[in-house]
């Protein structure tokens, strides 16, 4: 899939830069291969809003019939604005305020995703209060190595999320007591752009067994919610724009030991919306550097704080010289006041000038969403096609 051609790149640059830029095809044939994987199993997908909450993305997601994984009572109220059914969101997070609780409750969304037992008293508490019969899915800490970068790590004992394996029986002699709570599922999530696919086999042995702790007191849950994880490849967007659905729900399919008429959930975000943006910068200044050259965008961490906060790579081409040779190297940096502002070093570019057109790719999740207004930047708009 040729992404940049010489017509769309034309049509990009009457634009004032920097903006994103999503192309809704790669997004719908992205949701198209999902829908196509899970055909036939017994598999749910949400899509997790906090990859991306912009409106065109999510009524096409909508129109694919997902569910919605939230993480706040605003993602929660963004969703149902947009016309997804109440009945279709899960609500994860280690902080749920009592507003959001409530807020949930209100809504009768499908699931409370519960991250400690504390949490579980407090939901407990406002659906008594509420006289309502709340579904809740556990989420269980399987302490499975995601083997990603350790800030989006979140499945292993020293992370903040979920119950540990020794809290378990605390929390079946806890849920005995409680009235207002139907235990639907149990949860995971392990962490996020995970290529290895054999992290998500460990997940599945680890959620055999912790399923066989349900069944010996004999509880038998709706549902498995095993959460999100799927990276994506950002070294090169164009040979893999679609990740491989296919081996990816495979894995879950040969490997979880199901319950007859028992659903898997899934919560995808990167996977679904990462490769269908691109942050569009132009370039302000070549400076000369002692080692490299400088190219100041004049786009910065302020549009895309991933490099300056994982040190992750997103593919930087300058799309005003397609089909030029790469001969020099540039650190590509951002106008903002903070040495991390940069988006890659010594990086293989052709000859660049002011005013050339620069894409920075893979940029559709957790790109718009953790932008800021550090420096008191104005907000880039969002440009879809
Ligand atoms: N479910 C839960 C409970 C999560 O915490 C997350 C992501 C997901 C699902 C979706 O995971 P995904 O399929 O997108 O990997 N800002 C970071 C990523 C943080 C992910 C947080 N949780 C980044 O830019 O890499």
């Amino acid at each position: 899939m040729g992404y940049f051609t010489k017509d769309k790149i034309e049509q990009l640059s009457v634009h004032a830069t920097p903006f994103y830029y999503y192309d809704l095809e790669v997004l719908n044939k992205t949701l198209l291969s999902i829908n196509a994987a899970v055909k036939n199993k017994p598999f749910v997908v949400h899509y997790a809003i906090k990859a991306n909450a912009n409106k065109p993305i999510l009524e096409q997601i909508k129109a694919q019939g997902f569910g919605i994984d939230c993480v706040s009572g605003n993602e929660i109220k963004r969703a149902i604005e947009l016309g997804f059914s109440s009945s279709k969101i899960a609500f994860a997070g280690v902080g749920k305020t009592d507003e959001e609780i409530n807020y949930g409750l209100d809504q009768d969304i499908f699931t409370f995703n519960v991250e400690s037992l504390a949490e579980l008293k407090i939901i407990d508490e406002l659906a008594t209060k509420k006289g309502k019969i709340v579904g809740i899915a556990i989420r269980l800490n399987p302490n499975v190595n995601a083997k990603t970068h350790h800030y989006i790590t979140t499945g292993l004992e020293e992370n903040k999320f979920g119950i540990n394996t020794w809290e378990l029986p605390e929390f079946f002699e806890l849920f005995k007591t409680l009235q207002h709570i139907k235990l639907k599922g149990i949860h995971f999530h392990i962490g996020s752009q995970i290529n290895d696919l054999t992290v998500f086999k460990s997940l599945c042995n680890r959620v055999n067994d912790f399923q066989q702790q349900f069944r010996e007191r004999g509880i038998i849950l709706d549902h498995i919610n095993v959460g999100g994880g799927l990276g994506v490849n950002y070294e090169s967007p164009d040979e893999e724009t679609i990740p491989d659905f296919g081996a990816f729900f495979k894995v879950f399919d040969d490997f979880l030991e199901l319950e007859p008429n028992q659903e898997v959930h899934f919560e995808l975000g990167r996977s679904v919306v990462a490769q269908c943006g691109s942050l569009i910068s132009r370039v302000l200044y070549i400076k000369e550097g002692i080692k490299t050259n400088f190219a100041i965008l004049d786009a910065g961490m302020t549009e895309l704080i991933r490099p300056a906060l994982y040190q992750s790579y997103h593919k930087v081409e300058n799309i005003s010289q397609l089909g030029q040779p790469n001969n020099k190297k540039y650190d590509v940096v951002g106008p903002i006041c903070e040495s991390s502002d940069c988006f890659g070093k010594a990086i293989d570019l052709p000859e660049t000038k002011r005013g050339d057109l620069m894409a920075i790719r893979s940029a559709g999740a957790y790109g718009e969403v953790m932008s800021s207004s550090y420096n008191l930047r104005d907000k880039a708009k969002s440009i879809y096609k």
